[in-house]
């Protein structure tokens, strides 16, 4: 590693009013294990400090829910709860404890999970359109098998009124995690999730002032920006994470979604996370190639769109050298890591003093992946201490462990395929 690419990476960065002290992003990830009723546990804030420790520049909070809907529905779940005021307390203990770090911390917020909801207690799904989705049909994960396939329940189209109650779920909690002391918020809007599905006309094919041009498609988003803005006032950081190609025939590529962007940008947007593919391309999104967006020129797409002063994160570039050059180049602000570190919680420290050879490489093997999907606590093979970072945090048991393992055994599950399918026939 030059001494370049440690400079770029270990240099300040201004999000709004915001500085963060280096340019390494922990990722919003699904991984904290909240209480029952969803609270951060000692679990949630152990694995986040152990992160700050580690040297990451800001946290970004992954699988929390705004809306009593997305708790529902959520099929992550249990998720850390901003839907009520009764939660601001304990996730004024996260942002404090994670504050003792120097560390700044953001709050991702689903408003709904959309098409990839559970409709649970005969509640329904509600999207742009009533379009579902084809899990992986475009392409998986590395040992990612989905037996027979799986397109999720149809969703109904939503109402305007539906939109806005989401929109208004998503400023009462932006206002939560502000008086918890959340250095900022960031919207989900990526991964067929309830914004995501507007913006792309593979998902997207209503009439009304919601669908068609990249202006109307935008329009949801760009709304409840625009309202949380107002909400959070104009010095606090505001994000969005949004996909930037649908990698599907017939879908948007990073012209058409960097268009939308455009749009919603002028809602007062300082970063946007930028999120590969969606869930019938998840092989894009959980890539194992370093600069996968790099080569597809997707945040150079989103640069020319949205100008420089909308800070950009990259996704899935662990590589040093390649986000270094990234930033360097003016492609993007930062990069934003998940599964590396799940792997190592020192990779920034690592990075940023220059010691790359003491770096645990992730190794794209995915056991994460699908413990996340199959609802079992997410441990890290090549990091016995993830999972575990408070002692007393529940641990998967060896059945569990057994599906895990099965469950990304090549031969097991293409003979589950052939048996799955043959049954559907
Ligand atoms: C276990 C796990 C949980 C995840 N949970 C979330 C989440 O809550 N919110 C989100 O936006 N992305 C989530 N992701 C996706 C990651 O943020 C990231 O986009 C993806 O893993 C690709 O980045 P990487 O190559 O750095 O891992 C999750 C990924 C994994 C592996
Ligand atoms: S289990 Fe660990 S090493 Fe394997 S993909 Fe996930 S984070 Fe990477």
């Amino acid at each position: 590693m030059t001494t370049t690419t440690t400079a770029v990476l270990a240099s300040p960065l201004k999000i709004n009013k915001l500085e963060i002290k280096n340019r390494i992003i922990l990722g919003p990830m699904a991984v904290l294990r909240p209480t029952d009723d969803g609270r951060p546990s000692e679990q949630t804030i152990a694995f986040l400090t152990r992160r700050a420790k580690g040297g990451v520049g800001l946290i970004i909070v992954g699988g929390s829910v705004a809306s009593e809907r997305a708790w529902n529905e959520s099929p992550f779940s249990p998720n850390v709860r901003f839907d009520k005021d009764e939660f601001v307390p304990d996730l004024k203990r996260l942002t404090d404890a994670v504050h003792a770090y120097g560390t700044p911390v953001f709050a991702q917020l689903f408003p709904s999970f959309g098409r990839m909801g559970v409709p649970r207690n005969g509640n329904w799904l509600s999207s742009a359109s009533p379009t579902p989705v084809d899990l992986g049909a475009g392409s998986l994960p590395e040992n990612l098998y989905i037996p027979g396939g799986r397109v999720t329940p149809v969703p109904k189209e939503a109402t305007i009124g539906e939109i806005k109650e989401l929109e208004a779920a998503v400023v009462s909690a932006a206002r939560r995690a502000k008086a918890a002391g959340f250095d900022g918020v960031e919207i989900g809007a990526h991964m067929c999730y309830f914004y995501s599905s507007f913006l792309s006309p593979l998902a997207n094919q209503r009439t009304d002032k919601y669908g068609g041009s990249a202006e109307n498609r935008a329009r949801a988003l760009h709304d409840v920006v625009a309202a949380v803005r107002a909400e959070v006032g104009s010095d606090y950081p505001v994000g969005i994470r949004m996909s930037v190609n649908d990698h599907m025939p017939n879908g948007q590529g990073p012209e058409g979604f960097s268009e939308v962007a455009a749009h919603i940008v002028k809602a007062g947007v300082d970063f946007i996370s930028l999120s590969e593919g969606n869930y019938e391309s998840m092989g894009e999104n959980v890539t194992s190639i370093s600069g996968n967006m790099l080569a597809h020129g997707e945040p150079q797409a989103f640069r020319k769109a949205v100008g420089s002063d909308v800070r950009l994160f990259l996704s899935s570039t662990p590589d040093p050298r390649q986000a270094a050059e990234a930033i360097e180049a003016g492609h993007v602000d930062a990069s934003m890591l998940a599964r590396q570190m799940l792997a190592d919680p020192d990779y920034a420290v690592k990075v940023t003093e220059g010691r790359e050879r003491e770096i645990v490489w992730c190794d794209n093997a995915n056991s994460c992946l699908r413990r996340l999907i199959l609802n079992v606590p997410v441990a890290c093979h090549k990091n016995p201490e993830m999972g575990r970072e408070d002692t007393g945090a529940t641990q998967s048991s060896l059945v569990q462990n057994a599906i895990v393992w099965a469950t990304g055994n090549r031969t097991l599950m293409t003979l589950a395929d052939k048996l799955a399918r043959m049954n559907q026939k």
